[in-house]
């Protein structure tokens, strides 16, 4: 597994990676035998991160190593999808253990990079996406998803995956991508990835490392009141402030939490939906606090055959 910092060593990396390790003496055929369809360029597969990895990013890592040739991942800790008032200082950091995760996980190339190296002095270019990027989300952290959409394009750009691949974890992240891909007609397909859970439902995140103990079992509030809006729309509920009530009711009867916000949206636009249609389904999603950490969730709910 290599591991790189700069733009010019990623850049480097990167080319060396589609013709293949087994090519350095240029002989190509050898990478080019390797791939099925018998072409010489190998594929390549993205997983950008911040770092502090679980099983919910090694899942993405799994997913892009089975469909592509060759793996990518980025850990870096984004500071302009940060909020001035948010834990950019604080997120948690363990790089020595990230590096042995991956290389376990059979990774060719990690990028690493240094503040400087992403946003290099005098960087005045952003990615300002639109009115998806403006609810939820976007709504309570203004600019988190313009950090995102810059970011990713960077990372697009310099990394040029064939296929990268995302968490339905964070859904919105997903649908601004997405768009951001879409839009701008980036040569990307977009993958995203079911929300990996602890054993009792507790959606793995790289910030439950805030959660005091004691807090512990009272975050498992935000999968519980999924779960329960999930059951009444299988039921038949398909009214989408029924749903919403159930959602808040739920997490509402848990003294040590505390709703910012329960939606029952448009799964494309994320707008807030009346009834959902049967047809198209929805996404439900919530943002608690429970102590000082403040998590979100969600559940797809599906359309009805
Ligand atoms: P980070 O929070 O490190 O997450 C990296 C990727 O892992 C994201 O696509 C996220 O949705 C996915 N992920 C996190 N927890 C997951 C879980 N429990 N199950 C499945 N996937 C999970 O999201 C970011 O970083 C950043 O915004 C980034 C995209 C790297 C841009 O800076």
């Amino acid at each position: 597994m290599k591991v790189v910092t700069t733009r010019e060593e990623l850049r480097t990396a990167r080319a060396e990676l589609e013709v293949g390790p087994d090519t350095a003496g240029g002989d190509i055929t050898v990478a080019g035998a390797a791939r099925p369809s018998g072409v010489g360029r190998r594929s390549v597969g993205l997983v950008p991160t911040m770092g502090f990895l679980h099983e919910g990013h090694l899942s993405l890592v799994r997913r892009a190593r089975e469909e592509n040739d060759a793996t990518v991942v980025s850990i870096f800790v984004n500071p302009t999808q940060f909020g001035p008032s948010e834990d950019l200082e604080a997120y948690p950091r363990d790089l020595d253990h990230d590096l042995a995760l991956l290389d376990g996980a059979g990774v060719d190339l990690v990028w690493t990079p240094q503040v400087e190296d992403v946003y290099p002095a005098g960087f005045d270019t952003y990615v300002t996406p639109g009115g998806v990027a403006d609810v939820l989300e976007g709504a309570r952290r203004p600019g988190h998803f313009r950090g995102v959409a810059t970011i990713i394009s960077i990372l697009f750009h310099l990394c040029a995956p064939d296929r990268a691949y995302f968490g339905q974890k964070d859904a919105q992240q997903v649908a601004v991508i997405r768009q951001l891909v879409r839009d701008l007609g980036l040569p990307v397909e977009i993958v995203a990835c079911p929300i990996v859970r602890e054993p009792d439902g507790l959606a793995m995140s790289s910030r439950n490392t805030y959660l005091a103990a004691a807090d512990r079992p009272a975050a498992l509030v935000l999968s519980r009141a999924l779960q329960a809006a999930g059951r009444a729309w299988a039921d038949g509920e398909g009214d989408a402030e029924a749903l919403r009530t159930i959602l808040r009711d739920v997490i509402t009867a848990e003294p040590r939490a505390v709703v910012d916000y329960v939606s029952v949206a448009d799964p494309r636009t994320l707008a807030e939906l009346t009834a959902v249609d049967p047809a198209v389904g929805a996404l439900a999603s919530l943002a608690v606090r429970v102590g000082a950490p403040r998590l979100i969730d969600n559940l797809v709910l599906a359309p009805r055959a």
